[in-house]
């Protein structure tokens, strides 16, 4: 008989990200030897509460914050190696230490100031179409990534070839830069910056490949930690309204060289609504104050850039296709609590266009944009739900709302969130996700 599979689970985001993400990895961490993220860079914020600490993780998978647990950065990321240093002392000041437990893929692309600069003039050249970035220099990066001149962190070791292929790119860059934007690149002290922080990060760097490998090979369990979310994926978002990455769980076999065939579940977090920051479609978007309230009772607020997030209602074929295309086999629902005072609730169960009833996601905006909901509305609770551990002492219609979303989408619901905290989590008995932990 063959060895049962290790356990390696893909933790995603459903919908337009901050789903709560960092909350459910901190959560499933304590039951993970490694915790991998394998796509996205520092335009992610993963919030973690816990003790009375709040820690806002951007490229260190959150399971970092759990002792003794490894923690790997992936092939599939891209690296600001001065944002990385940056919270690797922040981490440093509440006491927690990342070297011997850190791992960056050698293989990882750098972002560069150039790429900042870049991501900001391309925004404003957009003009009303601008996609509404984090201006972290994502998508520059990887551009140059596709583009084959990309910078990857095994190139910052060597300081001849490293100083040899800045210079051939700073080149390229700067010529582009007067073309387009009709002002030189400012790179001065750029080839001694990023030697220094070379110095940094050398002691982080592996062939994080190998490493995951070799980890489930011999029985060690990993968890992926997933960055933005569904609807942001490069391939299959509301495209160009997305970022320039694998959110999705493909994004696990090609972001950090573990197969596919080696994954052995999907767990997809959604909010018990939706959001979404930045700009692009959304179908279940609220009107104004509707969206007012839930922002402040949710305190819906970024945690990279502060922006206040666009709010809706939960929309079902949005999750339908999620679950379709990461492969999820278990939900997370997180925010419940932030319905605990909504008299009445909306859920999307469809979109019709023009009239008629749709059942694939559109792949242009401009169709997506014009797509009608239709809403099934449910009762609220009107209770508080904080504190309570065990789904049965959750409001009937709390239950009610959970069980139509799970009938709905046919798949299990693993896990409830009720408030930011680690302990405000319900894990209902039975489910493929409690096995996991
Ligand atoms: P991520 O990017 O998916 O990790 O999510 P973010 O951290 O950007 O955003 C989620 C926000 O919701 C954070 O401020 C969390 O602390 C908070 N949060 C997570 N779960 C819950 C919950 O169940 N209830 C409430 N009220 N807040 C939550
Ligand atoms: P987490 O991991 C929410 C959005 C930006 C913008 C678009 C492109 O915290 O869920 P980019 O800087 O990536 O080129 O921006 O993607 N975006 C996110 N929205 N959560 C995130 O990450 C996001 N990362 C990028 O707002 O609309
Ligand atoms: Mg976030």
């Amino acid at each position: 008989m063959s060895k049962p599979a290790t356990k390696a689970v893909v933790v995603v985001g459903a919908q337009w990200g901050d789903e709560g993400k960092g909350k459910v990895v901190d959560y499933l961490a304590s039951s993970f030897d490694y915790i991998a993220r394998y796509a996205g860079g520092h335009n992610a914020g993963h919030t973690v509460i816990f003790d009375g600490h709040r820690f806002v993780l951007q490229l260190i998978p959150s399971g970092i914050l759990r002792p003794g647990k490894k923690a790997v950065i992936g092939a599939g990321t891209v690296v600001d190696p001065a944002a990385l240093v940056a919270e690797l002392e922040n981490l440093k000041k509440s006491g927690i230490e990342a070297r011997g437990r850190l791992f960056l893929s050698n293989r990882a692309h750098l972002i560069f100031p150039y790429h900042r600069e870049m991501d900001k003039a391309a925004e404003a050249a957009r003009g009303a179409a601008a996609i509404g970035t984090t201006s972290r220099g994502i998508g520059p990066a990887y551009e140059d990534k596709m583009a084959r001149r990309g910078i990857r962190v095994c190139d910052l070791f060597d300081a001849d070839r490293f100083a040899e292929k800045l210079e051939r790119v700073i080149a390229e860059k700067d010529a582009i830069s007067r073309a387009t934007f009709g002002h030189p690149l400012d790179t001065a002290g750029l080839l001694n910056q990023y030697l220094e922080l070379a110095a940094h990060i050398r002691g982080f760097a592996a062939d994080t490949s190998s490493l995951l490998n070799r980890a489930l090979d011999k029985g060690e369990p990993v968890l992926f930690e997933g960055a933005q979310g569904t609807m942001l994926d490069i391939d299959h978002g509301t495209y160009p309204f997305v970022t320039s990455s694998n959110a999705t769980s493909g994004g696990v076999a090609t972001g950090l060289g573990v197969a596919p065939t080696r994954l052995t579940g999907v767990v997809g977090v959604t909010k018990a609504y939706t959001t979404r920051v930045g700009a692009g479609p959304f179908p279940t978007e609220m009107p104004d104050l509707d969206a007012a309230e839930v922002r402040t009772r949710g305190q819906e607020f970024g945690a990279v850039t502060g922006r206040p997030r666009r709010c809706g209602w939960l929309d079902l074929a949005e999750l339908r296709f999620a679950k379709t295309v990461n492969g999820i086999d278990s939900f997370v629902v997180t925010k419940l609590d932030v319905f605990d005072s909504q008299p009445e609730i909306k859920t999307c169960i469809g979109y019709r266009w023009k009239g008629q009833p749709i059942t694939e996601m559109p792949a242009d905006v401009e169709t997506l944009s014009q797509v009608e909901p239709e809403y099934r509305t449910l009762p609220g609770w009107k209770k508080p739900t904080p504190g309570i551990r065990d789904v049965k002492e959750l409001p009937q219609a709390a239950r009610d709302y959970l069980n139509f979303i799970s009938d709905t989408l046919e798949t299990e619901i693993g896990m409830i969130s009720t408030g930011p905290e680690r302990d405000a989590t319900i894990v209902p008995s039975g489910t493929k996700l409690a096995s996991w932990l």
